[in-house]
């Protein structure tokens, strides 16, 4: 057990305020292209092919919108819940609860192709490789989602 800190509390305060300041900032106003994966905060990399997008598409009209509309997966819950996220957060989540009554049903690769096109609806710019779900790869690759777009 480490014995208490010595660190007085308002200097604490000030640490808090200050990070949820720029985590605010990091979701509200990009400094980066909207639609970037991002590793560590600091270089865009790219998680998906396009040609994975497709095939996802395809999972996607099969599977998942026989509950979900396109919305679910690009609106305002979902970027508030999501944007700052490791990207292998979000595909652990949906692995392991989608579909919603028959849980990681799907093969695997298809789970990965549905994140390709969920990428892809978000405007994140895909690379030559697909997204392959690897936890040690993409523990540190957090999802900059685009700003919402204005409520009509
Ligand atoms: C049988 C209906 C059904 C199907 C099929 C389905 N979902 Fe869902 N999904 C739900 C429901 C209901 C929720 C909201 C409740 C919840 O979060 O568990 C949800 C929530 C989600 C969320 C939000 C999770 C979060 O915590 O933010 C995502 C992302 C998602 N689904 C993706 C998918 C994908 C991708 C597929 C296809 C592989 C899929 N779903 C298939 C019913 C379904």
């Amino acid at each position: 057990m480490r014995r208490p800190s010595p660190i007085p509390a308002v200097f604490l305060l000030g640490v808090i305020a200050t990070s949820v300041f720029s985590a605010g900032r990091m979701t509200a106003q990009q400094p980066l292209a909207p639609g970037a994966a991002v590793r560590d905060g600091q270089d865009t990399v790219p998680v998906y092919s396009d040609s994975q997008a497709t095939a996802g598409a395809t999972v996607w009209t099969n599977t998942c919108s026989e509950c979900h509309e396109t919305k679910d997966v690009t609106g305002a819950d979902f970027r508030t819940k999501w944007a700052g996220q490791p990207v292998f957060a979000l595909f652990e989540q949906i692995r392991t609860t989608m579909p919603d009554g028959n849980p990681g049903s799907l093969p695997r690769e298809d789970y990965a192709a549905a994140m390709a096109y969920i990428f892809k609806l978000n405007g994140l710019t895909p690379g030559a490789a697909p997204f392959t779900a690897d936890s040690v790869a993409l523990a540190t690759v957090k999802l900059i989602l685009p700003p919402a777009p204005p409520t009509p």
